[in-house]
């Protein structure tokens, strides 16, 4: 009964009623205010944001696209003031710029003779000046934000505040900086690399640096691998070339027959030291290189700082990264090169229930010479072929991972993986389109143990289809469920919140959004919906302060599948349904933004 769930869930909030419309809708007696948008000023003497005349050096000095990992890092200890960053993911031209789509019709004659006709988008290949915006629109933001009188304010002559796009200088740290093939035309040291792309999720480090995980790198890639070339198989399991974007055809270095080990210096963690806004990121490759969707931390008892990573793709695996040195909560300086030196362990999850970390260490059982890894940078570079060989599990798409340091357990969002035709213990469904929980329980609490157990928190999808196999519990409502989790936040409190990507696509009758989901006592495996996002968006970045008054959100593409920047109809998720948000002005097009979520009158959320 509800009586019931109210007193044992570690929730009280009003429900959202799920659905889907061209707004977005947040639980009774919260605010949800929209505090940064795609364009907006990042710096004070950055131009006005001009979407009919849009070029480079503006967007430089503006808030990038498709917000996606958000944290906050608190200023001199104050909970008013503070550095927000934001990953800016990827770009969708058709939602940014007017006049670059054509809308085709596609006849398909069924075997039966009978002709359907359905319409496909084609976007304009983009030209140099597209390019270079849609690099300055990719990266990162760091900016400081103020609360003056209960709300966020943007402050746009923080001195700390920076742009970081695919074209910002960084280095290449750890076992692989330097090696050969880290090594390209335009580099030879192979230690110095332009820029970072596809940032999804990322973490706040125990020392208050950000960090950018580079996931879907193969789209910026284009050309042919010269033929017989040595990174053909490295690169083909990584899906690279793509060719999504036209990078390549400006810009040397993202054509692989031109430039061919430009590829290996992308797909790594990056580290970012927010307080210097000089400083040059680093690529921290002792973390390995995959589709690295995000890298939540989390202090062991032995002040060892353990990172989990998910790599994003269907069958590939759970990582975490425990670094040799000790965390120094005295002396921040002391703690800047923590990431370049530790353990990449796998995980291999057992049907009985056990889950162990299997070591990616050179010379270590399979990870020789004879296998083509000479080196730690060898069995870095192709992380994937060298998990593969030490038979970690395949997973149902590995996104965010987040450790709640309150009990020792680790959440797993596996988002969904409809090619899998052969079920096991932890991925427990064919044909899973609605994706899964794991809950990691590491031997004796401690995050850094090489063994543990592991169970299911949820099977997500629609209860009321009894086909779908969704576990919610049965206190869960019609609202309360979701799929495809992807993101997630556990708070000061130790509570989860899980974001969603997919719900729009997959024709579910409502859209992503943020749900609070009960992890303890008789409530565990309830959720319920606090926000929800507009048509065609999906839920990133949700991080609560410490002081859990304010809760960040990133709306990503809001409208995509709906209608183009023109108001063309085009192959819609939801027919005759598109949105404006967050202006609803016909002259602004819809905008990514970053969302301040926040009690009305203050207090404390959820
Ligand atoms: Fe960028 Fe795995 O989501
Ligand atoms: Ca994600
Ligand atoms: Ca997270
Ligand atoms: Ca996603």
């Amino acid at each position: 009964s509800d009586a019931q769930a109210a007193s044992t869930s570690a929730f009280s909030f009003p429900e959202v009623t799920a659905g889907v419309d061209a707004d977005h809708h947040i639980a009774q007696g919260y605010d949800a205010d929209v505090l940064l948008r795609w364009g907006d000023k990042v710096f004070a003497d950055a131009p006005d944001f001009d979407p009919l005349n849009q070029s480079e050096a503006a967007q430089e000095r503006q808030f990038g696209y498709n917000n996606d990992f958000v944290g906050f890092i608190p200023l001199d200890g104050a909970d008013d003031r503070g550095l927000l960053v934001v990953n800016h993911e990827y770009t969708n031209d058709h939602l940014m710029f007017p006049g670059i789509v054509t809308i085709r019709e596609v006849e398909e004659t069924a075997e039966d003779g009978s002709v359907t006709t359905t319409q496909e988008i084609e976007v304009a290949e983009a030209d140099e000046s597209r390019v270079n915006i849609e690099m300055a629109a990719h990266g990162g933001t760091v900016i400081e934000i103020r609360r003056v009188d209960g709300k966020w304010q943007p402050v746009l002559d923080g001195a700390l505040n920076r742009r970081i796009t695919a074209k910002t200088e960084m280095e290449l740290t750890g076992p692989a900086a330097g090696h050969a093939r880290m090594q390209t035309l335009a580099d030879p040291s192979g230690r110095k690399v332009l820029g970072t792309v596809n940032n999804c999720a990322g973490g706040v480090t125990p020392w208050g640096t950000y960090i950018m995980a580079e996931e879907n790198i193969h789209g910026y890639f284009l050309g042919t691998l010269p033929a017989g070339h040595p990174e053909a198989a490295n690169y083909e399991r990584l899906g690279i070339p793509d060719s999504t974007y036209a990078w390549g055809n400006f810009h040397e270095r993202f054509d692989v027959s031109k430039d061919p080990n430009e590829a290996n210096r992308f797909g790594w963690i990056v580290e970012v030291d927010v307080m210097d806004p000089a400083s040059t990121p680093r690529k921290r490759t002792a973390l390995g290189r995959f589709k690295h969707e995000g890298a939540e931390s989390v202090v062991a008892k032995d002040g060892r700082v353990v990172f989990y990573l998910g790599d994003d793709e269907r069958f590939d695996y759970v990582y975490k990264f425990v670094t040799a040195g000790i965390f120094n909560p005295d002396d921040r300086a002391a703690n800047m090169d923590l990431l370049d030196d530790g353990t990449l362990y796998v995980a291999r999850f057992h049907d009985d229930g056990r889950v162990q970390w299997l070591p990616l260490t050179h010379g270590d059982g399979p990870l020789t010479a004879a296998n083509g890894f000479a080196s730690q940078a060898d069995v870095l570079i192709e992380t994937r072929r060298a998990a593969d060989l030490l038979e970690a599990t395949p997973m149902d798409r590995p996104e965010d991972i987040q450790p709640n340091p309150l009990t020792g357990r680790t959440y797993v969002m596996l988002t969904n993986n409809t090619r899998r035709e052969e079920a096991n213990a932890a991925n427990p469904r064919v044909d899973n389109a609605f994706g899964h929980i794991i809950e990691i329980i590491e031997e004796e609490g401690d995050f850094t143990a090489t063994t543990g157990t592991w169970e299911i928190l949820v099977k997500c999808g629609d209860p009321s289809i009894a086909e779908v196999g969704a576990t919610f519990s049965t206190e869960t409502t019609a609202n309360g469920w979701f799929g495809m989790p992807d993101n997630c936040a556990v708070d000061a409190d130790g509570r989860l919140w899980v974001a969603t990507d997919g719900n729009s696509m997959a024709d579910t009758g409502r859209t992503d959004g943020l749900w609070a989901v009960d992890t303890e006592g008789e409530a565990r495996g309830t959720s319920r919906l606090f926000y929800r996002v507009p048509v065609g968006a999906e839920l990133c970045g949700p991080f609560l302060t410490q002081d859990m008054t304010t809760f960040f959100v990133a709306v990503q593409h809001p409208a995509d599948g709906g209608d183009d920047w023109d108001g063309h109809g085009r192959p819609s998720y939801y027919e005759d349904l598109s949105t404006r948000w967050p202006d609803f002005d016909d002259a602004m097009p819809v905008r990514p933004s970053v969302v301040a979520i926040t009690k009305q009158g203050g207090g404390r959320i959820g």
